[in-house]
C-alpha cells in the first residue's frame, strides 16, 4: 500500500555528546531544508516525510531514503536537497532556480553496497549492546536520568539570556564583544554564554560573528511582533523560588519572600499569563456561551483577556473584573488596546474579602484556585454562589490533575510551583473540584475538556 506517492526518512536519532549520530553530523538541518523545500515545491501532499531512529549506519550520517525506489543517502547536506528533491520527486527534472545542479551531482551520496551496510549495521548493533551491557555492569547512570539531573543548565542559559535580552543585543549579527558592550556585561563571560546557545541551538555562529535563528528571532527579538520576551521573563523570576523547594518541602509551604513585589515583576506576570490565554480565550467563552448572558464577573481577571474574550463574543454581555490595586492599571491599559472599556468594567478589590455584588449570569475563576488551599476554594465557590442568579453558572478554568494526581507531568509539576509561591496552593483533581463545588451548592457539575492544558469545571446555581 502506498498511502504517498513518495515517503522519505531521515535519522534523527540522539545519542549522548561524542557519540557519532545522524544529528551530531546535522541530520536536523536536512530534515529542515527537506520539509521547506517540498512545502516550497507544493509537494506537501505527495510526500510523506518521516524522522526514523538509527540504522546503524551513523558515521555515514546525515543517512535518508527515499521510497518507493529504495535508495539510501549517505554524509547529506542541506545543499544536497535540491538536487535530491529534483531526482526524486521531480522525475529528475532540476526544478528549483537557485540550484544549478542536476540530479546526477547528488550520484556520489547514493550508497547501494547491500552488504556493507548491513555488515556495519549488525556489527553497530552489536557494538551498541556490548557499551551498553558494560555500562550496566559498571553501574553507569543511565543517560535519561543523566539528562533529568542536568536539565536545569539549558533552560537557565535561556532565561539568563531572556534577562539580558542578548537575541535583540545579537540582533542582525554581532560579536561577543559587541553583545557585551550593548547589554554592558563581561566580554569573555558573554562569549562562553553565547558559544551555550550555540550549541543548544539558539543562535549560530559563524567566524566571530553570533546570529539568531529563525525561531529565536520570532520569539526572543524586541521589535518582533510575536516576541514572548517579557512573557517569559516571568518564568525567569520565578526560577529564584524554584531553588527553594528542598526547604520548602520540608517546612510544607513556601519560604519567606518579598511580598511587595515589584512593578516589573507585576508587569512580566500580567505579560505571562496574557500570552498563555491568547489562544484560549476564545475556547473558553465558545465553552461557556454566550447565549442568555447578561453579566460575568471575572474575578482575579489579570490582563482581562477572558472578559475581552467575552465582550467580543457578544455586545450583549457586560463584564466586571476584580483584581488586585497594583494589577488594575494594567489591566485598564490591556482592555483599553482591545476597544471594549465601555463593556468591561474594571474593579479593585481582594477577592478573599471584598463584596462580589450580585445578579450574575456568569462568574469566571480562571486560573486562580491553584493559588489557593481546599478551604478557601470552598468559602470562594460559596461566595460565588450568592452573586449568581438562579441557574447562573461558576466556571473554574484550570489545570486539572488525574484522579490520582500522578500527571499530566505539567500539572504535577505545576503543583509544586505553587508550593514554592503560595501559602496554600496546588494543583487539584476534577474529583475534588467537584466535590467542593456540590459543597457550596452547585448542582450539574461537570468538566468541560478544552484543546491545552487546562480544562474548564463548571456548576449551576440552584
Ligand atoms: C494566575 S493569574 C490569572 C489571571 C487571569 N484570570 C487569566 O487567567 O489570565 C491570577 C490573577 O489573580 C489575581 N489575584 C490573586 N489573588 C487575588 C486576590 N486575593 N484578589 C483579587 N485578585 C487576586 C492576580 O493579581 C492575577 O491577576
Ligand atoms: S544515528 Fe542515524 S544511523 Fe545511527
Amino acid at each position: 500500500m502506498e498511502p504517498f506517492r513518495f515517503h522519505l526518512f531521515v535519522c534523527t536519532q540522539q545519542k549522548p555528546e561524542g557519540v557519532a549520530s545522524c544529528p551530531s553530523h546535522g541530520s536536523l538541518a536536512v530534515l529542515n531544508r527537506l520539509d521547506s523545500e517540498i512545502l516550497a515545491r507544493g509537494l506537501r501532499n505527495e510526500v510523506q516525510l518521516t524522522t526514523c531512529g538509527c540504522m546503524g549506519l551513523c558515521d555515514e550520517g546525515p543517512i535518508m531514503v527515499a521510497y518507493p525506489e529504495g535508495v539510501w543517502y549517505r554524509h547529506v547536506q542541506p545543499s544536497d536537497i535540491p538536487a535530491i528533491v529534483d531526482r526524486h520527486l521531480n522525475n529528475g527534472q532540476t526544478a528549483h532556480s537557485e540550484s544549478n545542479r542536476t540530479s546526477k551531482s547528488v550520484d556520489r551520496l547514493i550508497w547501494n553496497d547491500a552488504a556493507a551496510m548491513k555488515a556495519m549495521s549488525v556489527e553497530h548493533g552489536e557494538r551498541f549492546r556490548a557499551a551498553m551491557a558494560a555500562r550496566d555492569r559498571a553501574g553507569a547512570l543511565p543517560d535519561p536520568l543523566n539528562d533529568m539531573i542536568r536539565g536545569y543548565m539549558p533552560s537557565r542559559c535561556l532565561l539568563t539570556a531572556l534577562e539580558l535580552d542578548i537575541f535583540t543585543a545579537v540582533g542582525n549579527g554581532a560579536s561577543a564583544e559587541q553583545v557585551g558592550a550593548t547589554i554592558n556585561a563581561n566580554a569573555r563571560a558573554v562569549a562562553m554564554l553565547l558559544d551555550a546557545l550555540v550549541a543548544l541551538r539558539l543562535l549560530t555562529k559563524a567566524g566571530e560573528e553570533y546570529r539568531n535563528t529563525p525561531e529565536t528571532a520570532r520569539y526572543f527579538v524586541q521589535e518582533s511582533q510575536d516576541n514572548h520576551r517579557n512573557g517569559l521573563l516571568h518564568a525567569a523570576d520565578i526560577w529564584h523560588r524554584w531553588s527553594t523547594l528542598t526547604e520548602a518541602v520540608r517546612r510544607g509551604t513556601h519560604l519567606p519572600f518579598e511580598t511587595a513585589r515589584s512593578a516589573e515583576w507585576t508587569r512580566n506576570f500580567i505579560a505571562a499569563m496574557q500570552r498563555n490565554a491568547k489562544d484560549r480565550a476564545p475556547l473558553v467563552v465558545e465553552a461557556l456561551g454566550t447565549g442568555g448572558v447578561r453579566r460575568v464577573l471575572d474575578l482575579g481577571g489579570g490582563s482581562g483577556i477572558y472578559s475581552i474574550a467575552f465582550a467580543k463574543a457578544s455586545s450583549d454581555v457586560q463584564c466586571d473584573l476584580l483584581d488586585l490595586p497594583e494589577v488594575i492599571p494594567l489591566t485598564a491599559e490591556y482592555v483599553n488596546k482591545a476597544g471594549v472599556s465601555a463593556q468591561v468594567h474594571l474593579r479593585t478589590g481582594n477577592m478573599l474579602h471584598d463584596s462580589f455584588g450580585s445578579g450574575y449570569d456568569v462568574v469566571m475563576l480562571n486560573a486562580i484556585c491553584h493559588s489557593f488551599s481546599e478551604e478557601q476554594n470552598i468559602a470562594l465557590f460559596r461566595r460565588a454562589l450568592q452573586a449568581l442568579v438562579p441557574g447562573g453558572r461558576l466556571s473554574v478554568q484550570d489545570f486539572i490533575l488525574n484522579d490520582d494526581k500522578t500527571g499530566p507531568l505539567h500539572t504535577a509539576l505545576f503543583s509544586l510551583n505553587m508550593l514554592v509561591g503560595t501559602d496554600g496552593g496546588a494543583s487539584y483533581s476534577e474529583p475534588e473540584y467537584t466535590r467542593w463545588m456540590k459543597e457550596a451548592g452547585f448542582s450539574d457539575v461537570r468538566r468541560i475538556s478544552l484543546p491545552g492544558p487546562s480544562d474548564l469545571i463548571v456548576g449551576i446555581s440552584k
